[in-house]
């Protein structure tokens, strides 16, 4: 048996609904309450699948995690195992993010490849690098990233590219490393500047937060901190696309307006009446049918290529022809195939769709094959006459809280079932 969604066509979202803390940040900010023994405490944690399953990864070198409504706790002892190779680590691919820390810490690592959603390679070879950079040696042995060091020493790194990966897993190592380290082509993403500043409440000395090039001074030790999540952009932009796509009048709150703003610039080129709220928020009004606009996934400030899901879904119903260009992960246009399940006039070319809007989508069983995929699906869904079936929803659970219950709140109807699907895994 496994989990679907009925999605009924035909609704606009209205009223309001709240973001909390950013799947891809609390991750990474678990992962780096291994820098410092003692108890470091996380609040605005989403409830998502992600989160416990990185609690396990922390549980699996000698953590204790304790989870209550939107507060983790991570108590890291004096004594960590270098062995992050539990089976938790094939589950999602933030767990690569123990690999900066412990070898920041122990000089020493064996972290299991991570795994995560299917939307194209996801090498480490940027990660290594730095690391190498640092002192360490770094290998794939047996299924696992083998890093070894006597001692890190502060480096001048350029990345090839601004992987958010990368430039975390060398940052958490490089904050105990002797000496300063420079990292150059950093990702810019406000994940990266949350954990910069949750390191820097820890006692390391970063500059150049949000900016390409970080800088980073070497201390001995940190310390454990409180912290508090920002708000999760994917998530709020979600939002946004569902009022613009089923013509809905949506409030956004818990998430920075401005780590939207070119998002937000999109909708309004396609007809949205958007309303930002001193950063704290914004709304989004569709009050006709959109029209097409073009879009380029880029590492922030670019369009982000978590959304490239939802720039075809909302193409796919608007008035006129939009361009979308791929530039981060090659498989993501996998998610076309099944927007074309539901009769959307959508093409691919190499890095490039070209979709053709349609004035009304129609049902059909589709299959998410990662986290925005599956969201998309159900955005697509509320379009499309009759109930669309989206299946492996519990892509959609490891990224998005209370996804079902919101859509109901703005007046969607979306019913999960249990039941035995028509065939096993996406075509
Ligand atoms: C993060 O993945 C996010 N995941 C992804 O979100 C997001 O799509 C991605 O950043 C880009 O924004 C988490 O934060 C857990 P990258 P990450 O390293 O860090 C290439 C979601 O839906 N690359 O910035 O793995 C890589 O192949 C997820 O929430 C190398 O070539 O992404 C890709 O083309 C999915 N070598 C590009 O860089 C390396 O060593 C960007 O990857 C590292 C990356």
């Amino acid at each position: 048996m496994s989990e679907h969604f009925d999605v009924y066509g035909g609704a606009r979202l209205v009223g309001e609904v709240e973001v909390v803390g950013a799947k891809n940040s609390v991750l990474k900010l678990m992962a780096a309450a291994l820098l410092a023994e003692g108890t470091t405490t996380i609040s605005n944690c989403p409830r998502i699948l992600d989160v416990p399953l990185m609690a396990d990864v922390l549980r699996s070198v000698g953590c204790e995690v304790e989870m209550a409504d939107d507060v983790t706790r991570i108590t890291t002892p004096a004594e960590l195992s270098h062995r992050a190779d539990s089976a938790a680590m094939g589950k999602l691919r933030a767990s690569v993010c123990v690999l900066g820390p412990l070898v920041g810490r122990l000089k020493r690592a064996v972290v299991a490849l991570p795994g995560g959603d299917a939307i194209g390679s996801r090498p480490l070879d940027m990660h290594q690098n730095g690391l190498r950079k640092l002192g360490a040696t770094s290998t794939i042995e047996h299924g696992c990233v083998v890093a070894e060091a006597d001692g890190l020493h502060g480096a001048q790194i350029w990345l090839d590219f601004p992987s958010v990966g990368a430039t975390e897993n060398i940052l958490m190592a490089a904050v105990l490393a002797q000496g300063t380290t420079v990292i150059d082509n950093a990702a810019r993403e406000p994940e990266i500047i949350d954990l910069c500043t949750m390191l820097t409440e820890m006692g390391a000395r970063i500059e150049g937060a949000g900016t390409s090039t970080l800088t980073v001074e070497g201390v001995d030790a940190l310390h454990p901190t409180e912290h508090v999540v920002i708000g999760d952009r994917i998530v709020g932009a979600t939002w946004a696309f569902a009022a613009a796509m089923t013509q809905g009048d949506v409030t956004v709150t818990g998430v920075d307006a401005h780590h939207l703003d070119l998002v937000l610039e999109k909708l309004r080129l396609g007809g949205a009446d958007v309303t930002t709220f001193d950063g704290k928020g914004f709304r989004v009004v569709q009050s006709e049918r959109p029209r097409s606009v073009d879009f380029v996934t880029l590492p922030y400030p670019g369009f982000a290529t978590d959304l490239q899901p939802f720039a075809v879904a909302l193409s796919s119903v608007c008035d006129g022809t939009s361009m979308i260009t791929e530039n981060v992960y090659e498989a993501r246009f996998r998610f076309i195939e099944e927007m074309v399940r539901l009769g959307a006039d959508a093409r691919t070319d190499g890095h490039h769709a070209v979709v053709r809007g349609v004035e009304r989508l129609s049902s059909a069983p589709v299959w998410a094959s990662d986290i925005r995929a599956g969201a998309g699906l159900v955005l697509a869904g509320l379009c499309a006459e009759g109930v669309t079936e989206v299946w492996d929803v519990f892509h959609i659970d490891r990224g998005y809280p209370a996804f079902v219950e919101n859509l109901n709140r703005l007046g969607a109807r979306v019913e999960r079932v249990t039941a035995e699907p028509d065939r096993v895994a996406a075509g």
